[in-house]
C-alpha cells in the first residue's frame, strides 16, 4: 500500500520504486517511529481532534505492532516505501478505518525529522556511555603507573621522560572532551520537531509542547521549515563521531608503534591479535590497524553529508534520506570501534623495564643537564650549548650522560660537582616536572583525583 496514490492514474515503475524506497534502512527506527506516533495521538486526543476511544485503539495497535516486531512475530516487510508506511498500513490493517486518522495533523517530513532525532539521542547516550567505559580503563592504568617511566615523543624522536599514566592521561582529556562535545549536541538537537507538517504547519490546533514534553525533549523547534530541513545535528554529530576516530586513531598508531619489535613497549593479548597465513612467528596488531583504517570511512560519511546539505532550498528535499545509511554506518563503526579498543587496551601488557631503559638512552635528560647549570647561575642559551657538546661528547664514545665521569663533565665545564649524577638520574627529571598537568608522580595523583571525580559524576544530562 502506498500513503499517496489518489492523484496517480499508474503504477510506479519497478526500479523507481526501489531506488526510491528506505525501508531496507530506515527500519532501524521502527521504535522510535510507534513511540512518536504514540505520542502524536496522544496529543490529538488532549486537543480533541480524536476522541479518547480513538486514541486508546490506535495506541493499543501500535503497541501491537511494536510488541510482534520485537517479538518477532511480525517481520517488517520491505516491500513498502518506508518504516512510516508500513506502520501505517499494519495499523490499518489491524484496527480498520480508526487507524487512517494517525496521520492527522502530521506529514512524514515532521515525522521522519522526529523519528531520526529520537534515534540519534539514544546512538549520543549509547557512544557516551562507551566513552565512559574506555575511560575507566584508561585510568585504572594510569592509576597504577604513576612511576612507570617512559620516553616522551616529540617528532617521534625521543625528548623528555615522561610516565605511562601522564602519556594515557592525554587520552583521557581527549576523550573526556569528546564526550563534552556529544552532551553539548544532545542539549543543542533536543527539541522536537513534529507538529512542523510537510513544511508550513498545520491548520489542527496541536499542542506541540506537549508532543515535545511527552517525548522528552526541551521543548519543540521554533520555525516549521527548519524542523523538517535541519539536519545540522547529524552533521555535528558526525564531526564528533570523527573526532572520536581521530582520537582512537592516534591512540592506536601509538599501540601499533609500540608492539613493533623495534619498540616492544608492549605485547597484545592473544586473544586481541592475529596471526599470518604463512609467517608463523608473526603476532599482528589488525585490531588497532582497523580502528585506523576505519577511520577515513567515518570521515568520509561527514563529508558526504555536508556535500549533500550544501545546495539544498528549504524546505524538505528528498537528498535528505541520504543521511540514513552513512549516519547509521558511522555509527555502527565507531560504537564498535571504542568498545574493541577498550577491550585491547585492557588486556594490553606494558612492559615496564623495556620503556624504562629506552627513556635512560636517547639523552631524554639532556634539558635537564641545562637545567642544572642554569641552577648554578649559567644563563640558559650558554647551559644549551654546553650539554650540545657533552652530548656530541657522548655519541662519539657511544655512552649516556650518566656514563661519564666528573673529569670527563669538569672538561667541558668546570661549574659540574658529583651532585650532577642526582640531578640527571630518570627518577629526578620525573619528580621535579612538578608543575599543574606534568608528568611526577605527585603531579600525576592530583591529575588523577581530578579525572577520578569527573567520571564519578559527569554524563550527557549533566
Ligand atoms: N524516507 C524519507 C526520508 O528518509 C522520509 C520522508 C519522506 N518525505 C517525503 N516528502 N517523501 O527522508
Amino acid at each position: 500500500m502506498k500513503l499517496w496514490g489518489g492523484r496517480f492514474t499508474k503504477e510506479t515503475n519497478q526500479l523507481v520504486h526501489h531506488f526510491n524506497a528506505s525501508i531496507s534502512f530506515d527500519q532501524r527506527f521502527y521504535k522510535q517511529d510507534i513511540e512518536g506516533s504514540i505520542a502524536h495521538v496522544t496529543m490529538l486526543a488532549r486537543q480533541g481532534i480524536l476522541t479518547d476511544s480513538e486514541r486508546d485503539e490506535i495506541i493499543t495497535g501500535l503497541k501491537g505492532i511494536l510488541a510482534d516486531i520485537e517479538n518477532g512475530t511480525f517481520v517488517i516487510d520491505e516491500t513498502y516505501e518506508d518504516i512510516h508506511s508500513f506502520v501505517e498500513a499494519h495499523l490499518i490493517e489491524r484496527i480498520g478505518d480508526v487507524g487512517k486518522k494517525l496521520h492527522t495533523g502530521r506529514s512524514r517530513n515532521d515525522q521522519v525529522a522526529l523519528d531520526m532525532k529520537l534515534y540519534i539521542r539514544d546512538e549520543v547516550r549509547e557512544t557516551d556511555a562507551l566513552l565512559k567505559e574506555l575511560l575507566s580503563t584508561v585510568l585504572r592504568i594510569m592509576e597504577a603507573n604513576t612511576e612507570t617511566f617512559m620516553p616522551g615523543f616529540t617528532h617521534l624522536q625521543k625528548a623528555q621522560p615522561i610516565t605511562l599514566a601522564h602519556h594515557l592521561g592525554a587520552y583521557f582529556e581527549m576523550f573526556k572532551r569528546d564526550r563534552q562535545r556529544l552532551a553539548d549536541i544532545y542539549k543543542r538537537m533536543n527539541l522536537c520537531p513534529l507538529g512542523s507538517g510537510a513544511l508550513a504547519g498545520t491548520t489542527y490546533p496541536l499542542d506541540r509542547e506537549y508532543t515535545a514534553s511527552l517525548l522528552h525533549f526541551d521543548g519543540a523547534t521554533l520555525n516549521s521549515m527548519d524542523s523538517v530541513a535541519d539536519r545540522d545535528y547529524l552533521i555535528e554529530f558526525l564531526s564528533a563521531l570523527s573526532t572520536i576516530m581521530m582520537h582512537l586513531s592516534r591512540f592506536s598508531e601509538e599501540v601499533i608503534i609500540w608492539n613493533s619489535n623495534e619498540y616492544q613497549f608492549v605485547e597484545l593479548d592473544d586473544s586481541y591479535s592475529t596471526g599470518s597465513s604463512i609467517m608463523p612467528q608473526k603476532k599482528n596488531p589488525d585490531i588497532a590497524e582497523l580502528v585506523r583504517g576505519k577511520t577515513g570511512r567515518v570521515y568520509g560519511a561527514l563529508m558526504s553529508l555536508l556535500t549533500t546539505m550544501k545546495g539544498l532550498p528549504l524546505a524538505y528535499n528528498k537528498d535528505m534520506q541520504e543521511d540514513k545509511e552513512l549516519t547509521f554506518d558511522t555509527i555502527d563503526t565507531t560504537k564498535g570501534c571504542i568498545q574493541l579498543f577498550t577491550g585491547m587496551l585492557a588486556t594490553m601488557r606494558f612492559r615496564n623495564s623495556v620503556m624504562e631503559a629506552s627513556a635512560k638512552n636517547g639523552f631524554t635528560n639532556a634539558t635537564d643537564a641545562a637545567d642544572y647549570l642554569v641552577n648554578h647561575g649559567v644563563p640558559f642559551r650558554d647551559a644549551h650549548g654546553i650539554v650540545g657538546q657533552l652530548v656530541l661528547y657522548c655519541i662519539d664514545k657511544n655512552i649516556s650522560l650518566d656514563d661519564m665521569t666528573l673529569e670527563e663533565y669538569k672538561a667541558i665545564s668546570p661549574v659540574f660537582e658529583a651532585d650532577i649524577y642526582e640531578a640527571i638520574s630518570l627518577k629526578t627529571c620525573v619528580e621535579k616536572r612538578l608543575t599543574k598537568g606534568a608528568p611526577s608522580p605527585a603531579a600525576m595523583k592530583e591529575a588523577i583525583r581530578l579525572e577520578k571525580e569527573y567520571l564519578e559524576t559527569a554524563g550527557i544530562l549533566n
